[in-house]
Parts: structure tokens; sequence; C-alpha cells
């Protein structure tokens, strides 16, 4: 739904009446993509309804297997559908697509854009009926429903981005490859986008998911572990193999392993770091046989909720992979809780290198690596976080930036980025979303000359307000 949204926010700040040359373009360039977003998403009508019986007996069968695993999952997971929050943001996601084509079409008049616009509303329409009948009908179809509706999300999503890379290829510089460095640092954050609610359900608010950190392009591997819903242990996990697999959940691996405290861990090179319980101990688990292969001390690091991050505890260490290598993020008696950076040899866990930043690692409420740059982030609000802070530890110089990013819900657990896709993939109060990373390309990566294009250029509504600062 996510993509038509964007879409008919696009068409409602245009507007009512334009008569230049250039704005009948972007006009009729918009409807055009109107038109092909409107195809895709009812060919993934039609695929879904193809799909529909087979994901209600996969429903079945996943409900079978929730039974025989009972001491994992909570026995209570078919509650009132009514009471579910994804429902509810699904059923006002679509109430709001609703309002929003209705305003629309009173702009619109009588044009094509106003035929394209009562297309829309009538499948919006359409989305939220079925969606209220199946409530009442029958609940436990739900879940079903959810995964097609992800699915679909997914696959708009896609093709959204597609559109956007390929229009941004037409103005700035050439797509950063997987896992270069060729740039100058972070420059905007999309906006947030939402795959699914974690497996263990919304009770476990707290938890981590993301990609393998080691930049492979070419085989994924996704994890995804929410902590119990007392958000400390951290002790299940499950790996998907490709991104479909985790979107319809299936084809998994479920692993359950010794204690972990809290949401920051991360995988890098098929192994999952964390932090063993009640300790300051890294652990390393290889993923191919869930095994502890390695678990040491780290010198001098706190533990135990010393210093964790604002609204995350038992964060105290804080793993993190990048193009660079891996990394462990956390505080010590000697920093008085500021946030030191340590860089791990991987394979012996030891400590390569250390460096201190100014920032109090409790007031933070999160941070990650990228390309050996540190970024923090704050809370703003419930809504927003602000990246505010960058410590570079290629040259140990620190600077202040203010690059926004929107969040669903209000607390941003598990924060992990990957090289291999430019993304940051975060746990947000139960939820798995991920954001589109962009970043500064260099000088002389100059762009060709933009096609003309008189007065119609009008900033993106989905730009993100950044103000890289120093560097
Ligand atoms: C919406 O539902 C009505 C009635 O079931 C149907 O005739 C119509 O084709 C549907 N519209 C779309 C766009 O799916
Ligand atoms: C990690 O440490 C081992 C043993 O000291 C060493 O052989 C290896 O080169 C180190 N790895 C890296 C990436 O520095």
């Amino acid at each position: 739904m996510q993509p038509v949204l964007t879409l008919l926010a696009t068409l409602l700040l245009l507007p009512p009446v334009l008569l230049g040359q250039p704005q009948v373009q972007q006009l009729e360039q918009l409807q055009s993509m109107a038109k092909e977003l409107i195809g895709e998403y009812e060919q993934q009508l039609l695929w879904v309804s193809a799909e529909y019986a087979r994901a209600i007996e996969e429903q079945e069968n996943q409900a079978l297997e929730m039974i025989q695993t009972q001491e994992i999952r909570n026995p209570k997971t078919i509650t009132s559908l009514y009471e579910t929050p994804a429902f509810n943001l699904l059923l006002l996601e679509l109430e709001g697509a609703q309002a929003l084509t209705t305003e629309l079409k009173s702009k619109a008049g009588a044009s094509r854009a106003a035929d394209l616009l009562h297309q829309l509303q009538e499948q919006v329409t359409n989305a939220s009926l079925s969606l209220k009948l199946l409530a009442d009908s029958d609940q436990r179809n739900f879940r079903a429903l959810q995964q097609e509706v992800d699915v679909l999300q997914g696959q708009l999503n896609e093709c959204e981005r597609e559109k956007e890379q390929e229009q941004a290829s037409r103005h700035p510089g050439p797509p950063l490859p997987p896992g270069s460095c060729a740039h100058r640092g972070l420059q905007k954050v999309g906006r947030p986008l939402v795959l699914q609610l974690n497996w263990r359900g919304i009770s476990h608010k707290a938890g981590a998911w993301g990609r393998d950190s080691a930049p492979s392009p070419d085989s994924p591997l996704y994890w995804v572990a929410p902590l119990r819903t007392d958000g400390r242990y951290f002790d299940y996990y499950r790996l998907h193999k490709s991104y479909d697999d985790l979107v319809m959940l299936k084809n998994y691996e479920q692993w359950k392993m010794g204690y972990g405290d809290g949401s920051g861990n991360t995988v890098y090179k098929n192994f999952m770091y964390f932090n063993y319980y009640g300790t300051n101990d890294i652990a390393k688990v290889d993923l191919s046989s869930n095994t502890l292969v390695l678990q040491r001390p780290l010198p001098g690091a706190t533990y135990n909720n010393r210093f964790s991050y604002a609204s995350v505890p038992w964060k105290d260490l804080d793993f993190a992979g990048d193009e660079k290598g891996l990394w462990v993020l956390y505080a010590t008696e000697e920093s008085k809780g500021n946030l030191v950076v340590s860089r791990l040899n991987a394979s012996t866990l030891e400590v390569e290198e250390t460096w201190r930043t100014s920032q109090y690692k409790p007031a933070l409420s999160g941070a990650f690596m990228a390309c050996g740059v540190l970024y923090a982030l704050r809370s703003l609000s419930t809504r927003q976080e602000e990246i505010f802070y960058a410590f570079d530890t290629t040259n140990g110089q620190e600077r202040h930036l203010s690059i926004l990013l929107d969040k669903m819900l209000e607390t941003l657990h598990g924060i992990n980025y990957s090289p291999s896709d430019h993304r940051l993939y975060v746990y947000n109060d139960g939820y798995l979303m991920y954001y589109d990373l962009t970043f500064l390309t260099l000088k002389h990566t100059v762009s060709r000359p933009a096609a003309k294009r008189p007065s119609g250029d009008r900033a993106s509504p989905r730009l993100v307000k950044s103000k890289p600062s120093g560097s």
C-alpha cells in the first residue's frame, strides 16, 4: 500500500490547475507511473488469489507446528483479530488511503488522472472491505492475509525502488557498488519500510534482525532474533537464505543457544556475535551448526545494564559489522560511560584498536558502523530519530550532523547495517523494518548534465532533510 500512498501524496502536491508545459509533462509522467503501478498491483492481486489456497494450507501446517513447539511460542497466539496492532495498522493504512483518494478525486476534476484515481479508490475500498469481512468471518486467516499483504507491499516497494533508482541514475552519480566505501559519508536515510511482525509475536518488543554484514550480494543470509518478552534474554533465532523466504516466513532454520544479553548481537561472515548473559564476554556462534566456538571477555567493558542505551536496556555490548570489519560499541568505567569503539579480530575476538568518543552512551538511542565511521542516534520524539553524531575511526575525527529518520513505533532496538545493500535493519518494538541509506558520492563522479527542466524542478516530497556539516 505504501508506494500507492506515496504516489497519491505526490499527485496531491500538484496544484489543481497547472498550465505550464513542464508541469504538464510532469503530470503525464506521474500518470504513466500511476498506470504502471496499478498494472503491477492488479497483477499481484491475481497472483495473490492463486497463492491464497496454498497460503492457507501453509498456515494450517504452521498452526500444527505451533502446537508442537509450545515451549517456544506463546500458546495464546490466536487472540481476537481486532486486538492485534498489526491488524489495526493495516486498517489505519487502508483508511488513510481511502481518505487520500477521496480528497484527490475532488481536486482532479474530469481528466485521465481522475479515472486512475477512481480505479485506485475502488481497489483500496475493496481491500479494506475484505479485511473487515475477514476479521468478522475467520480470524485464523488473518495471518495468511497479512503475509499476502506483506508480499504485495514488498513487491510494490521493489517496483518503486527500481523506479527511484532509474530516476536517480538519470541525475546524480552512479549507484554505489555493494561493499564500496567510495563515498564521503552518509547523506540521507530513506523512509522506513515495514516488512512484518517478528515470528514470536507482538509481546517480543525487543530484539534484532538483519542481513549478514559481510559484503556478499550473491548469498544473502537474513537472521531474526527476538528477545524473550522480558527484553533481556536472547535465546532463539531464525535464519533465512533469501529475502522471499523471510517475507513468506518459510524455509527457515530455527536455533536455540546459550543465553545472550540484550539486542546488541550481529551476524558477520556466518557467525553470530553476542554478549554472553550476565558477563562482559563476547560469544561467537557458528551459524552452520549453532555451536559456540569462542567466548572471551572484552577488557574493561561494563555489563549487566550499567551503561546501556536510552530506552534500550541490556544492550551493554553492541556489535556491528561493516565494510571494514567487526566492531563492538560499549562503555567503560574509565570512559565514564562514554561510548568507546573497538575493532575486533573476528577469529580471535581480540581487540585490535580502540577509540573513545565524546558521547555519553546512555544518552544515545543507538549506533551503527558504516565504512569505519560510527553513526550515533538520539530520539527526537516518539516518531522521529536523528543521526546527530559521527566518529571516523580512519582519522579519529568527530563531527555533528543532522539526518532524520521516521519510525513507526517508539523504540529502535537492534540497529544493523548491511554493506551489501546499504540498508539499515531495525527492530522497531517487535516489527522488522529497514531503511535505505544514501551516501555522498565523490566529487569526481559528477553526473552528466541533466535534461533541461525549467521551473518545474520541485524538490521531491520524500527528501529527508540532511545537513552534512564539517567533513
Ligand atoms: C471491487 O469489488 C467489486 C464488487 O465485488 C468488483 O465488481 C470490482 O471489480 C472490484 N474492483 C476492483 C478494482 O478490484
Ligand atoms: C587475527 O589474529 C590472528 C592471530 O593473531 C592473525 O593470524 C590474523 O591475521 C588476525 N586477523 C586479522 C584480520 O588481522
